[in-house]
């Protein structure tokens, strides 16, 4: 069954906040000035257990779901993540289940979730130069770790992207070496426009890099850029192929909205259900799970939710005003 929502958007993609906690405090998205020692994150009894989160997975089956990516903060600091990841496989053999990750804890888990049947993972790594990593990420990790992370999805043949969000004046001077560690390694790289998510990380339009000025560092470096046809429709990134053969992805949320062909769900850690990544209210899915709803009901309610769905707000940013505070990227999931 397809589900369109207002704009005639089919529900495909849900994606779950498994935490709002990360071991990283990256200065764009959870900036330690605002989550500190006294910042409340969600309280255990508020979170939802893996059996509820696997039921709303259920529930969605049958209205098209087609991806689940399991995000956070980061979702391999929750206990016994690779429990969900058994749990949603049970349900559907060919789901397409993928993880966004900081990497840091890959090496220990990567053996453990394939075999609970992860079907690929997405590392976020922002610098390979590590002053730079640990300063954008406010981390004492190094970024050998989050190396040793990917290397290791590689020799389990765990597919890997690697994503990289890029900000002026802070880490435009890893682009070209991302491209070339990447490329010896053939994976593709993603580089993303810095995005006002959030109300904590002081956004402004002048610290966007845009997908086109980055292209510029890149084609300075490597020769003139090819765009290449994307995988499928409501792919995120804008594939380009470089002059060596490689191939560079750009997810350009600023600069070219990609909201026309949007299918994204999102799924909080405390069970809201928000359509919008720029969202500030969710609908709250917990209290009806926990007053024992049926898969059926708990499907119906959310396809009540996605059929309302009227959200655009990359191709209306700067038009439209709110006085409410957005939700948290940590929050939200990535
Ligand atoms: P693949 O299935 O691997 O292609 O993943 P994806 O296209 O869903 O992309 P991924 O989860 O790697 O998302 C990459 C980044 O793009 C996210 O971390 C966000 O920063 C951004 N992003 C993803 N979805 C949206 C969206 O719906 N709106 C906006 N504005 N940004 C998004
Ligand atoms: N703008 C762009 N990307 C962001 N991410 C987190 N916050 C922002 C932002 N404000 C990225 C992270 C990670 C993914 C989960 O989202 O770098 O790759
Ligand atoms: Fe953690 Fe990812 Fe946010 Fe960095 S971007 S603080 S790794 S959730
Ligand atoms: Fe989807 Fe909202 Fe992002 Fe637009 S801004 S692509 S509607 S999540």
């Amino acid at each position: 069954m397809r589900l369109d929502d207002s704009r005639g958007r089919p529900l495909r993609d849900l994606r779950i906040s498994v935490t709002d906690r990360c071991n990283f405090r990256c200065t764009y998205c959870m900036p330690r000035e605002h989550f500190g020692n006294e910042y409340e994150f969600l309280a255990k009894e508020k979170i939802l257990s893996y059996e509820e989160i696997t039921m709303i997975v259920s529930s969605l089956l049958p209205l098209g779901i087609e991806k689940i990516r399991l995000t956070g903060g980061e979702p391999l600091m929750r206990r016994n993540i690779v429990e969900l990841v058994r749990q949603i496989r049970a349900l559907d053999n060919h789901i397409d289940i993928a993880m966004t990750t900081n990497g840091i804890l890959l090496e220990k888990y990567a053996l453990q979730l394939k075999e609970a049947g992860l079907s690929r993972v997405t590392v976020s790594l922002d610098a390979l130069e590590n002053e730079i990593f640990q300063s954008l990420s406010d981390t004492t990790n190094s970024v050998d770790e989050v190396l040793q992370g990917i290397d290791c999805c590689k020799r389990l043949e765990l597919p890997v992207k690697v994503n990289c969000m890029i900000q002026k004046g802070v880490n435009e001077s890893q682009i070209i070496p991302i491209i070339q560690h990447f490329s010896q390694i053939s994976i593709t790289p993603r580089f993303i426009e810095y995005m006002d998510v959030g109300s904590t990380n002081s956004w402004n339009y002048d610290s966007v890099v845009s997908g086109d000025e980055m292209r510029k560092i890149i084609g300075q470096e490597f020769g003139q850029l090819e765009q290449v046809e994307s995988n499928y429709r409501g792919e995120v990134a804008n594939l380009w192929k470089i002059q060596n053969g490689s191939e560079v992805g750009f997810i350009e949320s600023v600069s070219k909205p990609f909201c026309g062909d949007c299918s994204r769900a999102r799924l909080s850690a405390d069970g809201s259900i928000y359509t919008c990544l720029f969202a500030t209210e969710g609908h709250n899915i917990r209290s009806i799970l926990r007053m024992d709803a049926s898969q059926e009901q708990i499907g119906d309610a959310i396809a009540s939710i996605w059929k309302n769905r009227n959200d655009n707000y990359s191709e209306q940013r700067g038009k439209v005003e709110t006085t409410k505070d957005r939700v948290e990227m940590s929050y939200i999931g990535g």
